[in-house]
C-alpha cells in the first residue's frame, strides 16, 4: 500500500503546472507599509483598504466562478479547488485558493495529485482525544497548504440531531461540547498551518433532504444551548478566520441572510472578527444579506457582484458594510500569516499522513460487542478465518461529497454508476490483507458476500468468521433507514447462523440498527477508517492495539425510538435519485444530489433534548449509548469529590486499570442541573482520555467553566448558572456513572 503512495507522489512531482501554483509564483513580494509584520492585524487590513478602489473591494467578496448562464470563463490562475477569488496583485493581495477538507484535502486526485485520506470527522470524534483532534486538524492544514491553497473549507461543527443525515460523517458528534472542543482543537491545528480554516455550515443543516429549501425550526433557547454552543465553543477555541452560512433556512430565514445569526450572534454576542462565506450557491438576495452581516458570496458574484455596486451606489446599502466586510477578510489574512506566508505547492508527504491517519484510526475504533471474550484473536493458535462482504479484499469505505477525499492510485472498486463510472469510494487498505499479515499461519479467504449462502459456507468451514458490512452516505441525500442497504443483515444473519465466531465490522457514517445483535460474539465499529484503515482494524482484531473508542453518537435499537422516526420532508416528496455528483465545486446552487421542490418545516421540537438527551429525557434504552465502547481491560472508578468555585466546578477523582493490559479509559463527566432549569435529565460537561498500565490509577483533574453549567435566558438574552443543587455524575460511558456527587452553586453576585 505504502509503494502505491510513494508511486502516487513520484507522479505528483511531474506535475509542473500544479506544482507551481499557477500563475501565483511568479509575483513579486508585496511591499507597502501594510507589510510590516510588527503592526496589528487590523492596521495593515486599514492601511491596505486605504488604497483600494471601490471595484478592488468588491473582487473580494464574491467567488470567481462563472454562475450558470454568465459567459465569463473560469480563472486560470485556480488550481481548480472549490471555489477561487483573484487578489489584488499590485497591493500584493493573495489569490484565494480554497479546497475542501473534514477528512483530508477533497478532489486532489483527479488533478494527478496524493492528499492523505483521514478518518471522517466522526471517526476522530470517536477518539475523544484532544491531542489527536490537533493533529488531525494540522495534518490537514499541512497538506492544503503543500498543495498550495490558503482556504481550507471545514470543519462541521453541525450537531447529530438526525441519525440518518448524509452527512453525519463530516461531523463531530451529537453532543455540543464534545464537538465545541474537539473540533476547535482541530481548527486550531489546520490554522496554525497558516492556512484560513472554516467552521460549517452555520447553522442547524441537520439533514441534507431538502437542504436548499427547507427551515430549520428550533426555540431560541433549544438553538443556543445545543447547535449554536458547539459553533460558539469551536470558534473560541480556535479563532477560526471564516465561518460558512448554511444553504437552509432558520426558523424561515435563509441562514445566509439571518440578522440573529450573523449579526446578533455570530459578530455581536461571541465577538467574531472573521468572515462569513456562504456555502456554495446559499446566497439568495443582495441587500437583505450585505444588512444581515453576510460577508462574502461563494462560489461566484451572483448577488455580491454588479448588483452589490449598484445597491451600495443607490445607497440601500451603506458603504461601510462593504468595508468591514473587506476589511474582516484582510484582517484575518493578515492574523494568519496568509499575506507574510503565502503557500508554495509542492507534493504531500504521504507517509506522514499515514502515520496520523493509522493513529486516529486505531483510537477511533470503538468495540461494541465482545461475547466470551473473542475479541482480541489469538494469532498464533486460530487455523481459519472467513472475512466476508464489503470489498475487504481491496479496501475500505469513504464518505462522499465534497469531503471526498480521493482514493489513492484510483478507486479499486469499480463505480456502478455506468455513466460516471462513480460510485462510492473505497480506499486502498485492504483487510484481508492485513489479516493475512497477522494471522501468517492461518488460512485466510475472502467471500464477496453477495450471496448469503456462500458466505454462509465458508464462514461453517472457518474457525472465526468476520463479517464487513457498509452503509455509504453522502452529502447531497440523507439515508432513508437506518438498517443496512443491500441485504447486508440477512447476510450477518445467515453467517452467524452458520459460525458462533462470528465478528461483525462496521464501516459506517453514523449509527445503524443490528436486528442480529444478538447472534454474534463481536462487533467493531471503525466507521470511514481512512488510507491506513485496514492496519488499523488489524491491530485492534489481534489485540496489538487496546481499543479506546467511544461513541459520539447514540445508536437506537429503531427509527421509531427517533424524534422524529419518519426523515422530515415535504407531504408529498418524490423518491430522492442517487446524488448527482462526488465533484469538486459544486457550482452555484450547490449542486451535490437533489432535493425535493416543496418547502417544508423541519421542526426540532424536541429542542434541548438532542441525542441521548432524548433517550434519557424520555427514558429509552438505545442500542448502544452515546460514550460507550469496550476495551480489552477493565477500568474502575473511585473518589469523586466536587467542588464549586463561583459558577465553576472542579472534579477530581481516581481511574484504575483492573484488567491484565494497559489500556485507555475516556472517563466522562456528565451534570444534572437543578430542576429549576428545566433542563434533560443530564449533559456532557468534561471527559479527559487517560493511558493506564494494568494495575495502574491515576487521579484525574477536571475544571468545568460555568458555560457549560448555564442554560439561556431568552429574556435577558444571557447565559445564566441557576443557582442550586447540581448532581456531578462520572463513569465511562452516559449509561454508566458509578460516582456521583452533589455540588451547589450559589447565586451569581
Ligand atoms: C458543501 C460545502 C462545501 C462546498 C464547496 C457545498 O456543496 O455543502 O460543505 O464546502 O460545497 O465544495
Amino acid at each position: 500500500m505504502i509503494i502505491g503512495i510513494a508511486a502516487v507522489l513520484l507522479n505528483a512531482a511531474l506535475l509542473p503546472a500544479f506544482a507551481q501554483g499557477a500563475g501565483q509564483a511568479a509575483r513579486p513580494a508585496p511591499t507597502g507599509p501594510w507589510m510590516d509584520k510588527s503592526l496589528p492585524p487590523d492596521r495593515r487590513a486599514d492601511l491596505v483598504m486605504e488604497q483600494m478602489t471601490l471595484d478592488e473591494k468588491l473582487g473580494l467578496v464574491h467567488g470567481g466562478s462563472a454562475y450558470s448562464g454568465q459567459a465569463t470563463p473560469q480563472p486560470t490562475q485556480s488550481l481548480g479547488g472549490a471555489g477561487f477569488i483573484p487578489g489584488v496583485p499590485r497591493l500584493g493581495i493573495p489569490d484565494f485558493q480554497m479546497t475542501d477538507g473534514r477528512s483530508g484535502v477533497a478532489n486532489t486526485g483527479r488533478r494527478g495529485r496524493y492528499a492523505t485520506a483521514l478518518p471522517s470527522s466522526l471517526a476522530a470524534g470517536a477518539t475523544w482525544d484532544l491531542k489527536l483532534a490537533y493533529e488531525y486538524g494540522a495534518l490537514l492544514g499541512k497538506e492544503t497548504r503543500d498543495l498550495g491553497f490558503n482556504v481550507s473549507l471545514g470543519g462541521t461543527a453541525n450537531l447529530i440531531r438526525e441519525p440518518r443525515n448524509g452527512r453525519n460523517f463530516e461531523c463531530w458528534s451529537e453532543d455540543p461540547i464534545a464537538i465545541g472542543k474537539m473540533l476547535g482543537r482541530a481548527l486550531k491545528g489546520t490554522q496554525d498551518q497558516l492556512v484560513v480554516g472554516n467552521i460549517n455550515r452555520y447553522a442547524v443543516n441537520d439533514q441534507e433532504n431538502g437542504r436548499q429549501i427547507y427551515s430549520a425550526n428550533l426555540d431560541k433557547r433549544s438553538l443556543r444551548e445545543t447547535d449554536l454552543l458547539a459553533f460558539e465553543i469551536a470558534i473560541k477555541e480556535s479563532d477560526v478566520g471564516t465561518v460558512m452560512c448554511a444553504y437552509s433556512k432558520l426558523n424561515g430565514i435563509y441562514a445566509c441572510e439571518s440578522p440573529y445569526l450573523l449579526n446578533d450572534v455570530l459578530k455581536k454576542a461571541w465577538g467574531y472578527k472573521g468572515w462569513v462565506m456562504s456555502d456554495w450557491g446559499a446566497v439568495h438576495s443582495t441587500v437583505p444579506s450585505a444588512l444581515a452581516g453576510f460577508d462574502q458570496e461563494m462560489p461566484s458574484g451572483r448577488y455580491f457582484g454588479d448588483a452589490l455596486k449598484t445597491a451600495l451606489e443607490k445607497g440601500e446599502a451603506p458603504m461601510s458594510r462593504l468595508n468591514d466586510m473587506v476589511h474582516r477578510i484582510l484582517r484575518t489574512e493578515f492574523a494568519l500569516g496568509i499575506f507574510d506566508n503565502p503557500p508554495s505547492a509542492h507534493p504531500v508527504n504521504p507517509f506522514t499522513g499515514a502515520e496520523v491517519a493509522q493513529r486516529v484510526a486505531e483510537q477511533s475504533a470503538v468495540v461494541l460487542k465482545n461475547a466470551n471474550g473473542q475479541l482480541p484473536l489469538k494469532a498464533g493458535v486460530i487455523k481459519s478465518i472467513a472475512i466476508i462482504g464489503s470489498h475487504a479484499d481491496v479496501g475500505v469505505l469513504s464518505g462522499g461529497g465534497s469531503d471526498q477525499v480521493d482514493a489513492a492510485g484510483g478507486n479499486p472498486v469499480a463505480g456502478p454508476n455506468p455513466v460516471t463510472g462513480r460510485g462510492p469510494v473505497w480506499q486502498p487498505s485492504a483487510p484481508l490483507k492485513a489479516i493475512r499479515e497477522r494471522a501468517p499461519k492461518a488460512k485466510v479467504d475472502y467471500d464477496a458476500g453477495t450471496d448469503p449462502a456462500s458466505a454462509a459456507k465458508l464462514a461453517a468451514a472457518s474457525e472465526v468468521a468476520v463479517v464487513f458490512v457498509n452503509q455509504h452516505t453522502t452529502e447531497g441525500r440523507d439515508v432513508t433507514s437506518l438498517a443496512l442497504p443491500d441485504n447486508q443483515d440477512q447476510l450477518v444473519s445467515q453467517v452467524a447462523a452458520a459460525n458462533p465466531h462470528t465478528i461483525v465490522v462496521l464501516e459506517t457514517g453514523g449509527p445503524v440498527t443490528m436486528p442480529w445483535i444478538d447472534k454474534v460474539s463481536g462487533v467493531l465499529e471503525i466507521w470511514y477508517p481512512g488510507i491506513r484503515g485496514a492496519e488499523a482494524m488489524a491491530n485492534i482484531l489481534f489485540g496489538s492495539v487496546n481499543p479506546s473508542g467511544k461513541l459520539p453518537v447514540t445508536f437506537p435499537k429503531s427509527e421509531a425510538d427517533l424524534p422524529h422516526p419518519v426523515l422530515p420532508g415535504p407531504p408529498s416528496a418524490p423518491p430522492q435519485p442517487a446524488p448527482a455528483a462526488q465533484t469538486g465545486a459544486a457550482g452555484q446552487g450547490g449542486g451535490r444530489g437533489q432535493t425535493p421542490q416543496v418547502p417544508f418545516d423541519v421542526n426540532y421540537t424536541e429542542g434541548l433534548k438532542a441525542g441521548y438527551k432524548w433517550f434519557d429525557a424520555e427514558n429509552k434504552e438505545p442500542l448502544f449509548p452515546f460514550g460507550f465502547g469496550l476495551s480489552y481491560t477493565t477500568f474502575s472508578y473511585s473518589q469523586l469529590k466536587a467542588a464549586a468555585s463561583g459558577q465553576n466546578v472542579t472534579v477530581t477523582f481516581s481511574v484504575r486499570n483492573t484488567g491484565k493490559v494497559a489500556g485507555a479509559e475516556v472517563a466522562q463527566v456528565y451534570v444534572s442541573l437543578p430542576a429549576t432549569a428545566g433542563e434533560p435529565p443530564k449533559r456532557l460537561v468534561a471527559w479527559d482520555k487517560i493511558q493506564l498500565a494494568a494495575g495502574e490509577s491515576k487521579a484525574v483533574t477536571l475544571t468545568v467553566e460555568s458555560l457549560y453549567l448555564s442554560i439561556f435566558n431568552v429574556d435577558k438574552d444571557a447565559w445564566e448558572t441557576p443557582p442550586g443543587e447540581y448532581k456531578v455524575l462520572v463513569g465511562g460511558s452516559s449509561r454508566s456513572t458509578p460516582l456521583s456527587e452533589i455540588v451547589r452553586i450559589a447565586a451569581a453576585r
